[in-house]
């Protein structure tokens, strides 16, 4: 299989499998316990049935909306992922420059391969930064400074991540950061030469904007689950996310809600928006789909804040299905990371380009010329 041979995200994914060391691949596709909610995530998407109209007159259409204050091509953001050069070695810069050519929303996170100034320096399209609240506070705030100074254009703090999720194929395969060869996986490594080899003698491994505070993940290596912790702060509560938002000043958002309580909470400390998003699946296994809660969270605090539905979305009608729910876009990660790790920046512009075509074929097909009209009487419940 080639890339030109991927038609959908499964087949980037595929690809990435043949192309990955399963420790990496598993990382990146795997999920928390039984992965019950990752599969739940796309699953959930098929429980309602999109109603089209025709005769509507599509051969002009604009698939543009404004995602916190800015203009976005289509209403899909690529939620901010970690150690993207692990997964190839053009890491987080691959994604920059595709979401620019697309004029998306990326994000990068607190564990990215790639600095906030190296960032900022490739693209001036919207981008976010994804902070973890470390024990470290001169950490926390250093982080915040450097993305203010960057111009970073919003900043989304991760509250499902409290303590890590039980990731078991993490457990089983070793995977850490950085990577490391284990007499269990090293045979996997040797039979995917192309990333070993990439991985080995292209630039180092980083992680740029923890590793003036802290050695963990950087030059002492563990997994990412004990590196959760260890080093993230367990006493985070809302006043910490309203102090944090006091202190950023620009767009906030909060990554990881999933209660129509804590959405009310976050429109009561302004929190520009929300993503609802239970970190897919890799986090608290048996919890609900981002897709399940956006109506009662849409019900509770629609037009007071920005919903983002975060999680599962694989195809362009599912994007269609959470806007016309209420979402103010769509987000997710795997949808680009499995082309990442296959063919790196022309992998995420393939991935990128078939959505859009998706999306783009979806609303002629549905008889919608914008998205506003993505409406909540063009879906229909099952059950
Ligand atoms: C994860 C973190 C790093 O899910 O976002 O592995």
């Amino acid at each position: 299989m080639r890339l030109n041979d991927c038609h959908n995200i499964d087949d980037f994914r595929t690809l990435a499998k043949a192309r990955l060391p399963f420790p990496v691949f598993d990382y990146i596709d795997g999920a928390a316990d039984d992965e019950l909610t990752k599969a739940r995530n796309t699953a959930a998407f098929e429980t309602v049935d999109l109603v089209p109209d025709v005769l509507a007159g599509v051969a002009e259409i604009d698939t543009s909306c404004t995602i916190l204050g800015r203009r976005s091509a289509l209403p899909l953001m690529l939620s901010p992922t970690a150690v993207q050069r692990a997964f190839h070695w053009q890491g987080e810069t691959a994604v920059a420059k595709a979401a620019e050519r697309f004029g998306l929303w990326f994000g990068i996170s607190s564990l990215a391969t790639r600095s906030i100034e190296e960032i900022a320096a490739l693209t001036s399209g919207p981008k976010l930064f994804q902070l973890y609240v470390h024990k470290d506070k001169g950490l926390n705030t250093h982080m915040i400074e450097r993305c203010q100074a960057a111009g970073f254009d919003a900043l989304a703090l991760t509250v499902d991540t409290i303590v890590s999720g039980k990731r078991e194929r993490c457990l089983r395969s070793g995977f850490t950061t950085p990577p490391r060869f284990t007499p269990a996986s090293i045979l996997s490594y040797a039979a995917r030469p192309r990333w070993t080899l990439d991985y080995l003698f292209r630039e180092k491994f980083r992680l740029p904007n923890l590793d003036t505070h802290v050695r963990e993940g950087s030059s002492k290596a563990l997994s990412i689950a004990d590196y959760f912790n260890t080093m993230l702060d367990t006493s985070m509560d809302w006043k910490t996310a309203a102090a944090i938002r006091e202190q950023w000043g620009g767009k906030f958002v909060l990554k990881g809600v999933m209660s129509v309580g804590d959405a009310r909470k976050a429109v009561e400390i302004g929190a520009d928006a929300i993503m609802i998003s239970n970190h897919g699946g890799r986090q608290l296994d048996g919890s609900r789909a981002p897709f399940d809660q956006l109506p009662e969270i849409v019900d509770a605090v629609g037009g007071k804040i920005e919903i983002i539905c975060d999680g599962g979305i694989r195809r362009g009608t599912h994007v269609l299905k959470a806007m016309c729910s209420g979402a103010s876009g769509g987000s997710g990660g795997r949808l680009y990371l499995y082309a990442l790790a296959a063919a790196g920046q022309d992998g995420v512009e393939r991935a990128l380009g078939i959505l859009k075509d998706e999306l783009e074929r979806g609303m002629r097909l549905m008889g919608v010329t914008r998205v506003e009209q993505l409406t909540a009487d063009r879906l229909r419940y099952r059950n």
